[in-house]
């Protein structure tokens, strides 16, 4: 879909023009009232439209306006309105279009700002995406032109839509890589979309560490997790360096890549096991942002590391009760084969911790379902030391609308993983807090002087169903959106 900024008139022959209204706006009313010639009062009448998000009216252009017609969109209450009121709009807007096969709108923008724009854009854009490779027949959106209205547009409204584009690119591809089935996403697969990124620009390199690498350099975590499949695992190490000006920051990001978790040997129920072939997209909401980082021009160095692996059950494969030699030196005894997530970011962890030596990590996996349970679809957890970087986290996370909620990382709890013949057991004596003992099991990885965030995204990276308007169900591109504003964050 094509958007447009345009100085407001209503003189422009499109489908529909759209504006949004608050609830108890009477003045407003009155006015488009005023624009259809009386027309909107008596559907008023009819209606029960009061402006609650989403609801909306529609009535015929007529006199001064140009539009075939007018759509009253309601957008809630005006003292609960933010930039994400915008997003969840410009959902509702591409349903409106399809549904009365609208092709062209305009849509009168509330305020000037340029974060409305940049969210409005964003929500038409992220709602307009489909996967239907993998179909002979299937829909298209309607809707190919928006003309945003504002009363004094800028250069700086232009940019802003430059910035959601590109937070789209990101957020899409990331949201392609999940839902392609795991029998066409495996780990060579992803490896190949790290090459591409690889040869994309010169600001990226790869360096990838294949299964003989992993075997000789002592990835014992990576390697017993990915024992009991025959598709072999890779590490992906993508670093972005800035072409020139110095580099005064060095983030690291570490992304679970399990291509497929059965289980493994601690086999899954078959009821939903299908949705596993999601258990990459942490790995994919780095690809994601790695696929549009060199348009961004930061002058900080981030690395971007993969395990990825399939989590499958064979006769080759780890066992329960097993002990196993993780990168770091520290034995892990698996006890679950299930919580492979921790296992195989162990290792990474241990070669971020050695080998890149940033200040900072965040770590993005479908960790556990008990975040699922605890938060629901919508919000990601994160679990942190750092009280700057959780307070960087959730102030890109109120930008940018990824939901993140914060859980704590209890060090109490950590003798419920003491094992007695190994260092650390892979999962605690007990099923209280999940979520929290996933974090803090990954956390024993990183060496104190690193300050690490842990966010837990097995809620948000999937959707089984939306219940978000611009967020279809399926992989959601999680964590693009966050990352590109902590970044703007934090390279200020
Ligand atoms: N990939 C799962 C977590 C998950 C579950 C993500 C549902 C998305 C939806 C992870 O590898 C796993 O199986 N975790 C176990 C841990 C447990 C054995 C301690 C879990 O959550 O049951
Ligand atoms: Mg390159
Ligand atoms: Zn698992």
């Amino acid at each position: 879909m094509k958007i447009e900024i345009v100085k407001t008139n209503y003189k422009t022959e499109v489908d529909a023009l759209i504006i949004p209204v608050f609830v108890d706006d009477a003045q407003a009313l009155a006015r488009i009232d005023g624009m259809v010639g009386g027309t909107l009062r008596d559907e008023l009448v009819k209606s029960e439209f009061s402006a609650e998000l989403g609801q909306k009216i529609m009535v015929r252009g007529r006199d001064k306006v140009k539009a075939s017609n007018v759509v009253l969109l309601g957008a809630g209450e005006k003292s609960r309105y933010k930039t994400e009121t915008l997003r969840r709009l410009g959902g509702e807007i591409s349903k409106i279009a399809d549904d009365n096969y609208f092709s062209r709108v305009a849509i009168e923008l509330p305020k000037n700002s340029t974060g409305n724009v940049r969210a409005l854009a964003e929500g038409l854009w992220l709602s307009e995406y489909r996967f239907n490779k993998y179909k002979e027949t299937s829909e298209t959106p309607k809707l190919k032109q928006a003309l945003l209205l504002l009363k004094n547009p800028n250069i700086n409204h232009e940019r802003a839509l430059q910035g959601a584009a590109l937070a789209v690119l990101g957020t899409t591809f990331a949201r392609d890589l999940v839902n392609e089935p795991s029998n066409k996403m495996r780990p060579k697969e992803i490896v190949q979309i790290a090459r591409e990124i690889e040869a994309s620009t010169s600001q990226i390199n790869a360096r990838i560490f294949t299964k003989k690498e992993l075997e000789e350099d002592g990835f014992g975590a990576i390697n017993a997790v990915s024992a009991g499949s025959y598709t072999e695992p890779y590490l992906i190490h993508l670093v972005y360096r800035p072409d020139k000006g110095k580099v005064r920051k060095k983030i690291a990001l570490l992304g679970k890549g399990i291509t497929f978790d059965s289980g493994g040997i601690s086999l899954k129920p078959a009821e939903k096991m299908s949705n596993m072939k999601a258990d990459m997209a942490g790995a994919a909401t780095l690809l994601g942002l790695f696929r549009v980082l060199p348009i961004l021009e930061l002058q900080v160095e981030i690395h971007a590391v993969l395990p990825v692996c399939e989590n499958m059950l064979s006769n080759k494969g780890v066992k329960p009760g097993d002990v196993i030699k993780s990168y770091s030196g520290k034995t892990i005894e698996i006890l679950n084969t299930d919580a492979e997530g921790r296992v195989i970011l162990a290792d990474g962890l241990s070669y971020i911790s050695k080998k890149i030596m940033p200040q900072t990590i965040i770590e993005f996996s479908t960790l556990t379902g008990a975040c699922l349970v605890a938060l629901g679809e919508n919000i990601a957890a994160i679990m942190t030391k750092s009280a700057k970087l959780k307070r960087d986290l959730l102030r890109a996370s109120r930008r940018c609308g990824e939901k993140l909620w914060p859980l704590p990382l209890e060090q109490d709890y950590k003798k419920k993983m003491e094992s007695d013949i190994a260092d650390i057991k892979n999962i605690s004596l007990d099923r209280w807090a999940g979520a929290i003992m996933g974090g803090l099991f990954l956390a024993e990885f990183v060496p104190p002087e690193i300050e690490f965030a842990h966010i837990d995204i097995a809620g948000p990276s999937f959707f089984e169903k939306s219940t978000i308007s611009y967020i279809p169900s399926g992989g959601s591109g999680y964590g693009v959106r966050l990352l590109l504003e902590y970044l703007r964050i934090v390279s200020q």
